[in-house]
């Protein structure tokens, strides 16, 4: 495969290179991509130098798959250039995301709607995959009505300026502002720009990507999302309202047997999820698994994962895996 990886200078395309070598990707050419300020830099995959190159020559170069983590400007103008020249996009972008034309795939989840026409898939919001990792086996089992979710997130999340930004208040040093306020010792509820419903962006993808990706519009679901000053990983408070009630030792065993999810929970040794140990990793954590005791059928849990992997990079990957163990690229 000749694999272009368009951000390969970014938080989210250094990991994605980490997860190809990881993985053991059939990667035969790899064509780094970013913008013109990086061009000519090099970068090290599986000990060979490879040099950043411009999205022109990119294109030009007819990969076999673009992964795109460059922002979504950069995917609404790119995206159908690769998919012309017969490339197929993976992006992590917001762009494409509700596009009704496109697929959002989570792969333990929907990977079977994807055949050999889509050229553009989108990867979901990093606070929603790891949200519907464990509202998924859920939803099958008892029905979701309703889910209320609050989140913390980390700085990673906005990308490479906001982790300088908290590096450097932490050192006392003045620098460049990612957010519009210190993010140390602080916590913004502020992800993402605000719509004209008062909802961020980042409250509404966890609003309306879990329906498109479980091809189910029966529930509904309302977040606030927050950034707090971590780096590892996103954490999510779950309250789930379900049709049918639940035994909570089924819960966890559910969620136990999902490939992709571990369950952390044991409040007699303190054991829980926490980002600095879901740091580095490809699974979804979830752990304070409890009822809510104010009314019937409802769940509370806490849900971490590493933004940059299962977020972002490995469910990129694993929707690259899908496409070339299945021969749709
Ligand atoms: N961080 C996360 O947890 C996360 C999770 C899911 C999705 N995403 C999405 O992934 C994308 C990248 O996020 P990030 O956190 O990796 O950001 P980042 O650290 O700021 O990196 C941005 C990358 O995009 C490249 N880029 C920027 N403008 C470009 C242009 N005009 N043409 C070509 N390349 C360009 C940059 O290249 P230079 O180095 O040359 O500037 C860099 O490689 C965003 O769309 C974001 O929404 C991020």
């Amino acid at each position: 495969m000749k694999v272009a990886v368009v951000g390969a200078t970014g938080m989210v395309g250094e990991v994605m290179l980490k997860v190809l070598e990881e993985r053991n990707f059939p990667v035969t050419e790899l064509i780094p991509v970013a913008s013109e300020r990086s061009v000519g830099k090099t970068i090290s995959y599986k000990g060979t130098s490879y040099k950043v190159v411009g999205l022109e020559t990119a294109v030009s170069m007819r990969p076999d798959i673009a992964l795109f983590s460059a922002g979504g400007g950069t995917s609404l103008e790119w995206a159908p250039k690769f998919a012309e020249a017969g490339t197929t996009v993976v992006d992590n972008s917001s762009a494409w995301r509700m596009d009704p034309t496109k697929k959002l795939v989570v792969p333990e989840i929907n990977a079977h709607v994807l055949t050999k026409d889509d050229k553009i898939i989108a990867n979901p919001n990093c606070s929603t995959i790891q949200m519907v990792m464990a509202l998924n086996p859920l939803h099958k089992a008892y029905k979701m009505k309703r889910v209320v979710v609050s989140t913390y997130q980390s700085v990673s999340g906005t990308g490479i300026k906001a982790v300088r930004q908290l590096e450097n208040e932490i050192a006392g040093i003045e620098g460049e502002m990612a957010y519009p306020y210190p993010i140390g010792k602080n916590a913004l509820p502020h992800c993402d720009v605000f719509e004209e419903n008062g909802y961020t962006k980042e409250e509404m993808k966890l609003a309306r990507e879990p329906q498109k990706i479980m091809n189910d519009s029966t529930f509904s679901v309302s977040a606030t999302a927050v950034r707090i000053p971590t780096a590892g990983g996103h954490s999510e408070s779950v309250n789930v309202e379900f049709e049918n009630d639940f035994d909570l030792s089924d819960v966890r065993k559910l969620l136990s047997e999902t490939p992709g999810v571990v369950v952390q929970d044991n409040t007699a040794t303190n054991s829980y999820p926490m980002p600095i140990y879901a740091h580095n990793k490809d699974e979804v954590f979830v752990g304070r698994i409890r009822r809510d005791e104010t009314q019937p059928n409802t769940l509370n849990m806490w849900i971490v994962a590493d933004n940059l992997r299962k977020g972002a990079a490995t469910n990129t990957i694993q929707i690259a895996e899908y496409l070339v163990e299945n021969n749709l690229v």
